[in-house]
Parts: C-alpha cells; structure tokens; sequence
C-alpha cells in the first residue's frame, strides 16, 4: 500500500470525486453532517482534488446559490416526471449540482421532516429519485461531460447509491461514511417494488434487513470502502450495543472498514476572528474570554457573576445527546450554589418542555434557549466556562473540538469521537498542559456530576490550572488537513481494489 504523501509527490493524477451529500452547510443543516460535507470537500480541493458535491435543490438552497445553469435533464425509474440537474458554484468556486425534483424536494423547511417533526412520507421515493440522480452522472448517462473516479457518499440517504452502481461494470469506486448507524432509511417491501429496485437486492446480502427494506444496507454491503467518522466508533459499531443490528454486516466488512476522525472548518470556528463575539480572543490572550462570558450572562438574563462557573450546552435535544441527563442534575448544579447553564437546543418536546421548566424557576441561573441559533452557538462556546457532552454514542461530535477551540474544556462521556478528542484532567496532566478536559465513564446523572465536581474543583483552584486545560485545547490541530489525506488514501485504494459484488457468490 503507498501512503498519501508517495501518491501526491509521484504527481499521479489525483482522482475525480463526487461528494454526495443530503446537507451541506452553510446551504442547509440540520447536524454535523452538513459541517463535514461543507469542509471536507474544500479540504480535498486544497490538496489538488477536481471534487463537485451534490445535493438535492431545496429552495433554500437554490435561493442561496442564483445565478444557477440548467445543465442536463432526464428520465430515472421509479418517478414518472422530468429530472432537472442545476450547476452552481460552491465555496471556492468548487462546483455544485443540484438534483432538481420539483414534486420531491421542493417543499420549504427541513430536509427530512414536515412542520410537525415527522419525516416526509416519501422519504424514501425522494432518496430514491436523489439516487439514482447521482449513479446517473456517475456513469456518465447525463450530458454533463465529466466522470467521477469515485462517488463518497454519506449516510442513508445515499445509501442507494453504491448498490446501483455495482450493477454497472465499467463503474468509479464508492465509499460510503457513516455519520450516525442509528438512522438507517428502513422501509416496507411494497416500497423496495415500488422503486423498480433490480429485484436481485431483495435478500440479507443486500438491501434487505429483517423482511425490511434498508437503504443504509446499500452503502454497508455494497461500498468498496466504509468509513465512520471517529476510530472509537468505527470499533464500537461492530457491537451489538453500537450496531442496531448490523454488527455482523460491519464485522464481515471490517477489512474494509476505518475509522478517520472529523475536522473542524478552523476559519468559521476561530475565537480569534468570530465575527459573533462579543470580543475576539487566543491562547495566547484569554482575557476577552470574561468579556464573551459577560455579554452571555447578559443576552440569556442570568445573573452578571464572573465567579459562577458557567456551563454550556448545545445540541439536539435528543437521547442520544443524553440531554436527559443534564435535567437530572439541574437540582444538584442548583443547589451547588456557585454555578450557572446555558443551554441551546431543540428536538424532543417533552425534554425541552421539562428543561424549559426547571429555568423559568431559576432564570439568573440556568437558561435555556429552545430552537437552532447559529450566533448563540458561537457566543456560548465562547462565553461559557466548559462545556457538557453527555451523549451516550456520539460517532465524532463536533462541539466538543469547537469547545476545546474556544478555550472551553469540555466534559464528555467516553464514548466515539469524544474518546477520541477528550483527555481527562488529572494533577499531574494538567500542568503538563497533555490534559484538555473531563470524560466520565458511564453515561449516567451520577457518573457526570462526579465529572462536573471535578471539573469545578480545578476551576477553583487558582486560575493558572484552568488556563493551562484550555490553552491544551486551544493548540490542538483539529483542521481538515489530515483527515483529507487519509480520506484520499482510502479513495486510491477503493479505486485500486475495488469490492466484488456481494450478490454474486449467492
Ligand atoms: P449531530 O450531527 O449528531 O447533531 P455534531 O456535534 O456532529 O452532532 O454536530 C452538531 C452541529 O449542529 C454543530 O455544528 C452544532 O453547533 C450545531 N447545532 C446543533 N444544535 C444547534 C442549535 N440548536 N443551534 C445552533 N447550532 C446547533
Ligand atoms: C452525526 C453524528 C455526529 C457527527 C456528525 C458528523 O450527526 O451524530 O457525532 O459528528 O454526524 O460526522
């Protein structure tokens, strides 16, 4: 196997990628997979890749990217209608096609689900339609003149992708990535027929799982490479606890199975330049912290104390986020007298209903902010003190490194990316400056508020402690750069030793 440096100093070509995407920030997001499709591919193109992404034209994103170029139409099986693919240009002018379905995706809001939180009933035709869209370019079937050398797709919603194209011989490599096993675009049999899907995918070797109808199982059994987006949780997802049921799919791919951790997009997360700070600040000059610390209590109406310690959270408010835990020990975090929390999120009702509660009883001390702000997010990473990470998996995270960014040390749970990222503070680690955080082992109220304790006891000792656990943190590379290396050096081997059809030996 050559390394990545061999392969980009031996001046090979480097190859063609199309990076398919269901979001991609700052066009629309609902979660971190839309920070990693909008940075990785600039990443990629850094290093001299011709990589074009793809996404579904949502009406917020075509808004956002007029002028636009009708480049080709057709016909794809399953949906009766015209096919429309727009071009337009990206960040760093890196191209973008849009997959045009008006009846699929032009609808407003979120891309998964109606106003009422629940998915869109044609879910399933609508990732179906975006599909066959992508298999369609990537075989050169459209007339745009240009043909991948691999297609990197994300998570179910492309899922579809590279069991299409293992029907083609002539066809570019695939790689599919992971972002989160536990949403997997599960549908009936009746939907699986009314796809036109080549009848042979319908058995355990293929997209079939459980008598279901599974798109993940599209990119798991058929992409010539896996990848997850943390090591910890590419070993975790071979589990059953991890695996939702296709541990032992994961397990049989685990030669072509890897782990590559996420950056961060340094330049949109830079204490140094945020434009949404109260004050611009570095390792080198914390002082403004207090500052954004001030100005945070201010905008949320707690209590103006510089000594409190203020905790901060953002994130779907969901279970996997164990938001549920940080309710549990509001009593405790009240009662302690000499701490605050700030609290941005939104998802399940009923949990941002009880949180909501509990800060309209103590408002000088915990506030909770209930829907997505993306100005808040920033002011709270650099006005809080630390940082709460309870989830219970977590596949890579990306506030705990946009906290270890800002200075904020975070508390996390030992599990994926968090494991990954976070090192607990001990005595002796922390004037080491090799300690950048606290992570508590068990995903439990008890088990956190002993990190919390914890955390809080060096905050009060003298302040040299707590500036050298974030200045460890602040020093630490989290750019794109080596993981797009490593994502490159997989693409060459997807592309040298491809996968065998996994139906053909059956
Ligand atoms: P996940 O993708 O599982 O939701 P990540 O940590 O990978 O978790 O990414 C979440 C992303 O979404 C981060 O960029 C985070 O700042 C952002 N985010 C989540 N909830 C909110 C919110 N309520 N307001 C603003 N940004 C949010
Ligand atoms: C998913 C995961 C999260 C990860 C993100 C980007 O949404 O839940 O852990 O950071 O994808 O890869």
């Amino acid at each position: 196997m050559r390394s990545d440096n061999q392969f980009l100093e031996n001046g090979d070509a480097l190859p063609r990628i199309l990076f398919a995407a269901s979001e991609i920030q700052p066009l629309i997001k609902t979660g971190g997979l839309a920070d990693v499709a909008g940075s990785l591919p600039i990443a990629l193109h850094q290093l001299g890749v011709d990589v074009r992404l793809i996404l579904p034209a949502y009406p917020a994103v075509i808004e956002k990217l007029v002028p636009l170029q009708a480049l080709a139409s057709l016909r794809i099986p399953g949906w009766g209608g015209q096919v429309r693919i727009l071009q337009g240009s990206f960040k760093e002018d890196l191209p973008i096609y849009l997959v045009d379905i008006p009846g699929l995706f032009d609808r407003a809001g979120n891309p998964y689900v109606n106003a009422q939180g629940k998915d869109w009933k044609d879910n399933a035709d609508r990732f179906a339609a975006f599909a066959r869209v992508i298999v369609a370019i990537a075989l050169k079937q459209t007339s745009i003149d240009w043909r991948p050398d691999l297609v990197h797709c994300n998570d179910w919603q492309t899922g579809l992708v590279p069991a299409l194209l293992s029907q083609h011989s002539n066809r570019p490599a695939s790689v599919f990535t992971i972002h989160n096993l536990s949403y997997q675009g599960v549908y009936n049999h009746d939907t699986f027929r009314r796809l036109r899907l080549p009848p042979e995918f319908w058995s355990h070797h293929g997209l079939e799982f459980y008598e279901n109808f599974s798109f993940i199982k599209g990119g798991l059994a058929f992409a010539d490479r896996i990848t997850t987006v943390s090591p910890t949780y590419s070993r975790e997802i071979l589990t059953p606890e991890f695996g939702y049921g296709l541990e032992g799919l994961l397990n049989h791919r685990r030669p072509h199975l890897r782990g590559i951790l996420n950056g961060i997009d340094d330049q949109f997360w830079n204490p140094a330049s945020d434009p949404y700070l109260e004050a611009n600040y570095s390792a080198a000059d914390l002082a403004a912290k207090a500052t954004n610390k001030q100005a945070l209590q201010q905008t949320l109406g707690l209590t103006q104390d510089r000594d409190a310690m203020l905790l901060g959270h953002i994130g779907r408010t969901v279970p996997q986020k164990g938001c549920d835990l940080i309710l549990d020990v509001l009593p405790r975090l009240i009662e302690k007298g000499d701490m605050q929390l700030a609290l941005l999120g939104s998802g399940d009702p009923q949990l941002e209903n009880a949180l909501q509660e509990v800060a309209a009883r103590h408002p000088q001390r915990i506030a909770v902010h209930i829907g997505y702000d993306e100005e808040l997010a920033h002011r709270i990473e650099a006005g809080a003190d630390a940082f709460l990470m309870p989830s219970r998996y977590e596949p890579c995270g990306l506030n705990q490194m946009y906290s270890l960014r800002y200075g904020t040390p975070p508390i996390v749970h030992r599990t994926g990316g968090l494991a990954d990222t976070v090192t607990d503070a001990s005595a002796e680690n922390v004037m080491a400056e090799t300690a950048n955080g606290f992570v508590f082992e068990q995903p439990t109220a008890d088990a956190m508020w002993e990190a919390i304790e914890h955390a809080h006891a060096i905050f009060r000792r003298p302040p040299v402690w707590w500036e050298k656990l974030a200045r460890a943190g602040m020093g630490e590379d989290f750019s794109w750069q080596n993981s797009a290396r490593a994502y490159l050096e997989l693409y060459q081997q997807a592309i040298d030793e491809p996968l065998g059809n996994p139906l053909a030996k059956n």
